[in-house]
């Protein structure tokens, strides 16, 4: 049987990435052009900024992936893209360059949405046993999704208000940390005590939805209040106290759901899987359980194009195509 190739393009938000996976499991090129530089002194990504970088990123990231494989386009079998969700200025950029180069070269177009990339970003890695659980943690999303088969996604449980990211990224700017403000965190979080006693949403009985506003606002009244009575909390404690709110929620429910659906493997995709304190609590509960724990190495966590060749692997085999009409779709259901 003749290897298969896919070249993937991934531009949603802030990173100009292209790809070429093979057979849906190996990584021979990966290039992520970084654009974090850029909007750091606005504390968040512009999409004005964004799309703009895309447009001069992406002709010179498509010819180093290429150049990285050594290959040309005539060895690709299918172009891959994310069609949503995302920024819509930026996700148009990798959209049109997708149908170009797959026009051009008279390749089939394939639309890949991002979540379902940030979880088979973990196939790279290991083979998938199913039914399996998938966290996804990122700037823009939180939840918890049953795969039964392979592309077939139910959410069980998301977020009511903020993703844990985006918590992670209002924290820090409250605490004067530069963007993106989880990796800032984090590394704090493991200097201080977790002497500060911040609320955990658990919500209804059997619930595996999240909230995260009420956790952000409890950390900006506590600093405020302490200002306004001249205590001071150390940053590395304020860190530490909330990280083990956000870690003790996901990690716990993440735990529960796993053993109501009997699942074989656990998943943790997206950004914040990058957390060193949600991946050691994970790694603890899952110990002594006959479950898998699946988290992809720090480079795979954050946005990517290998993680949407992968995805798109099993959408060309279970003959998905896109139309030229394809567009990006900034609020894309899985
Ligand atoms: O998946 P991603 O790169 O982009 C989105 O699709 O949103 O996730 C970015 C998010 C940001 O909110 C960033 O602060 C968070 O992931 N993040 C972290 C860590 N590394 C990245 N959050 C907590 N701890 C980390 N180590
Ligand atoms: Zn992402």
């Amino acid at each position: 049987k003749r290897d298969e190739y896919i070249l993937a393009i991934e531009t949603s938000c802030d990173e100009t990435a292209v790809a070429i996976v093979q057979n849906g499991t190996e990584l021979v090129a990966n290039v992520v052009a970084s654009q974090i530089d850029s909007h750091k002194r606005f504390g968040g990504v512009v999409p004005e900024i964004a799309s703009r970088h895309h447009v001069e990123q992406i002709t010179i990231v498509i010819e180093e992936a290429l150049k990285q494989a050594e290959m040309t386009m005539d060895d690709v079998d299918a172009v891959a893209v994310t069609e949503g969700p995302g920024l819509v200025g930026a996700l148009l950029i990798g959209v049109n360059a997708a149908k170009a180069l797959a026009f051009a070269h008279q390749k089939p177009l394939i639309g890949v949405h991002h979540i379902a990339g940030h979880i088979y970003a973990n196939r790279l890695e290991e083979e998938f046993q199913f039914p399996l659980l998938s966290l996804v943690v990122s700037g823009g999303h939180t939840e918890l999704i049953l795969m039964k088969e392979h592309g077939s996604f139910e959410v069980i449980g998301e977020t009511r208000d903020d993703a844990a990211g985006e918590a992670y990224d209002k924290v820090a700017r409250t605490l004067h940390l530069p963007y993106p403000g989880g990796p800032q965190i984090d590394q704090l979080a493991h200097q201080g005590e977790v002497s500060i006693d911040f609320p955990r949403a658990w919500l209804e009985e059997g619930s595996f939805d999240f909230s995260f506003s009420g956790l952000k606002s409890s950390v900006i009244n506590t600093l405020h209040n302490a200002k306004q009575k001249g205590i001071t909390h150390k940053p590395e404690d304020v860190a530490a106290s909330f990280q083990a709110s956000v870690v003790d929620v996901l990690a716990t429910k993440t735990y529960k759901a796993a053993k109501q659906y009997n699942v074989k493997q656990v998943i943790v995709a997206g950004g914040v899987a990058a957390n060193k304190g949600l991946r050691t609590k994970l790694t603890k509960q899952f110990a002594n359980e006959a479950i898998t724990l699946l988290i992809p190495p720090l480079a795979l966590c954050t946005d990517n194009a290998a993680m949407i060749g992968a995805a798109a692997s099993i959408a060309y085999q279970q003959g998905h195509r896109a139309g030229w009409d394809l567009n990006g779709n900034p609020s894309l259901t899985l």
